[in-house]
């Protein structure tokens, strides 16, 4: 760290096109109320969120870093998404507007959603699912799901959504981590016009005895047959059917889990982050509200996946929760046509619209054709998130998407922050294109040095977040003692992100992106250790280490470097046999793009294999520091070898 990062060009500024007085103002009200008393800030916020009863204190910070929020208050996230919005006119108003892969098209109206939810928790309740039982959702991206979520939400019952493109095995450990006794799912989901069997992986995940799952709730989506265990499989319409038309929301303490979500660290094994209910929906709410500068007219779509934290936030709890109308769409970008996005925004005439850095690439190498043959004159903001977005690619996402009308904010966040950090607000003045900007109002967050000390202007450093935000998540599950050792004990009483980052002189903070070993492929975290760890489940694999390669449109490929044990050979057929593995342990994710079989690894005297080196290998860059390697003959080996096949 320490030197500016080579070849970038200096930054462009970029006026806001669309800045209104009204908007300005407001952004320099929140960021001033912000500064002055972040407490403040944040027990004014919680004033837009319905309580059932007021809280008494914002912030208990007596078990740091185990902080609480909103203490004593008590609310229920399903109520705030819903019951408040029908009862007056918002209950005509869309609240899910759905897009199927095939061009089928439903609305949910705010009473729709409303409905579905009652009697779908009323269902369930029936069935056995109570406030503080886990359950776990595994479906496309349909209605159904958000219904899912608040259901549970209604009940009280946390749930875990695990995202549809997991395998049976990434679902079975997610199932049983979090001792899920109930499971919602779908015959199958859709994509790219096949179909993704979700039913039959969750009878495979379910195998094997001990499994702790006593009901699966199946929706009907793809119309295949499925196989139904009596007893313990049920229809989701035959459990609605069941269901009253009222169900009374639980009264749920500010503390109480709303989710756990499970994310990729830097062990084998997926890390379930839990988030409590008071805190994050004031956290989401404000955020989707500044952030998106939220009127009431819009239609707004966010591209993620609800198995993601993105969709989680922002399709799910912050816009419902303001009452926005918001676009779920279920496939894939390039089917039929490369402007299936583009057709969509033109169909309902998206106003806001929000998705990946990778997508963005994507969408410009399929060429600006596209974009141009629709009418885009709707939108009028744009957002990014899940990895940093290139200046260029900024800039040709604001040109040829945004038709250099739309403020363009990137949201950086995690799943473990729950809300956005450090983003632009629509009431800015100007964009630097690629930079997240600045911390959202009531947000402390720096870069600092090894020593703890802030890094000078321009300079690489890790990025930390001062001080607690509502939407923190709380802990990870069943595991205290690994969500203090990876977020709080680098530099005492303050969160590590993970992330590599650098502050401008005036404040304009770059997040560089993750300096542990967690890769971002599309968008997606997965952790080294997870890919090595079913790679040396192989029997002709001794040991592993993966690296992110730089990818032009994924950002990161995973990349592979195999050591095999005596009288094995890497062949093509192990090549596939090892990727296979991956696939069916993780989903395709997760995928090696290269497998690179290799004698040895480079280590360092303690014996930790040094991956940066091995990705300088693989990118062609100048190979790094190797004063600390056990065996600097092993670099010079590998890097022949691996020359001699890229050549
Ligand atoms: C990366 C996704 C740069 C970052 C919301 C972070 C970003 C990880 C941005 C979290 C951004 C997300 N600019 N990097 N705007 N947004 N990231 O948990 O490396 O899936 O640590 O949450 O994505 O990924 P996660």
């Amino acid at each position: 760290m320490g030197n500016k990062q080579q070849n970038m060009p200096d930054p462009v500024r970029v006026d806001n096109p669309a800045l209104e007085q009204g908007v300005r103002e407001t952004a320099v009200k929140l960021r001033r109320m912000g500064q002055d008393d972040p407490l403040h800030f944040w027990a004014e916020m919680s004033r837009d969120v319905a309580w059932y009863r007021d809280w008494n204190k914002v912030l208990d910070q007596s078990e740091a870093p185990f902080y609480r929020w909103y203490l004593g208050g008590r609310l229920n996230a399903s109520y705030n998404c819903v019951d408040r919005h029908v009862d007056g006119w918002r209950r005509n108003k869309a609240a899910i507007i759905f897009e199927g892969e095939r061009g089928d098209s439903r609305v949910l109206t705010y009473q729709d959603l409303y409905r579905e939810v009652n009697k779908l928790a009323s269902g369930l309740q029936k069935l056995g699912v109570k406030r503080g039982d886990v359950v776990t959702i595994y479906m496309p991206m349909i209605p159904e799901a958000v219904v899912a979520m608040l259901a549970c939400a209604r009940l009280g019952a946390p749930h875990s959504v695990v995202f549809g493109g997991f395998s049976s095995d990434a679902l079975r450990e997610r199932i049983r981590d979090a001792r899920s006794r109930f499971v919602i799912t779908a015959d199958g989901s859709l994509r790219r016009g096949k179909s993704v069997p979700l039913k039959q992986n969750v009878d495979v995940a379910l195998q094997g005895g001990s499994s702790p799952v006593e009901k699966v709730i199946v929706t009907r989506r793809t119309g295949e047959a499925v196989s139904m265990e009596v007893g313990r499989d049920i229809w989701y319409e035959d459990v609605l059917a069941q269901g009253e038309l009222y169900c009374e929301p639980e009264v749920m303490d500010a503390e109480d889990a709303l989710f756990i979500l499970y994310s990729s660290g830097t062990t084998g094994k997926p890390k379930g982050i839990l988030h409590t209910t008071g805190g994050y929906m004031v956290g989401v709410h404000t955020t989707y509200k500044y952030t998106f500068d939220h009127r009431e007219e819009d239609i707004y779509w966010c591209t993620a996946d609800i198995g993601w934290i993105t969709g989680h936030s922002y399709i799910v709890y912050g816009p419902l929760s303001n009452g926005a109308t918001t676009v779920l769409y279920e496939g894939s970008p390039d089917y039929p046509a490369q402007d299936r996005f583009w057709s969509i925004i033109e169909k309902y005439r998206v106003s806001i619209f929000y998705t990946a850095p990778t997508a963005v690439r994507l969408f410009m190498k399929w060429g600006e054709q596209w974009p141009a043959a629709h009418d885009l004159s709707s939108l009028r903001l744009l957002g990014s998130v899940g990895e940093p977005i290139n200046p260029e690619v900024w800039l040709w996402y604001y040109k040829h998407i945004g038709g250099e009308r739309c403020p363009v904010m990137d949201t950086w966040w995690q799943t473990e922050t729950g809300m956005f950090l450090v983003t632009p607000l629509p009431g800015d003045e100007s964009f630097v294109p690629g930079a997240a900007m600045r911390p959202f109002p009531g947000v402390d967050v720096d870069v600092l040095n090894e020593q703890g000390e802030p890094v000078k202007a321009g300079e690489q450093g890790y990025l930390v977040v001062k001080k607690p935000w509502p939407a923190m998540f709380r802990t990870l599950y069943n595991d205290p003692e690994r969500y203090l050792n990876t977020y709080w004990r680098q530099y005492e009483g303050l969160y590590l992100a993970g992330d590599g980052a650098k502050k401008e002189a005036d404040g304009t903070i770059w997040v560089i992106g993750r300096i542990d070993d967690v890769l971002n492929v599309s968008g997606h975290r997965i952790g080294t250790a997870e890919i090595e760890s079913v790679l040396v489940e192989h029997e002709a694999v001794a040991e592993a280490a993966v690296i992110g390669k730089k990818h032009e449109i994924k950002g990161q490929s995973v990349a592979a470097f195999v050591t095999l044990k005596e009288g094995c050979s890497g062949t093509e057929e192990l090549v596939t046999e090892l990727k296979r593995l991956v696939v069916s342990r993780i989903g395709a994710l997760a995928r090696p793009e290269e497998i690179f079989f290799s004698a040895e690894l480079p280590k360092t005297r303690s014996g930790k294999i040094m991956r940066r080196l091995l990705r300088d290998i693989a990118e062609g860059n100048i190979i790094g520091d190797t004063t600390t390697l056990m065996d600097p003959q092993v670099i010079t080996n590998i890097k022949e070898k691996y020359g001699s096949m890229a050549g």
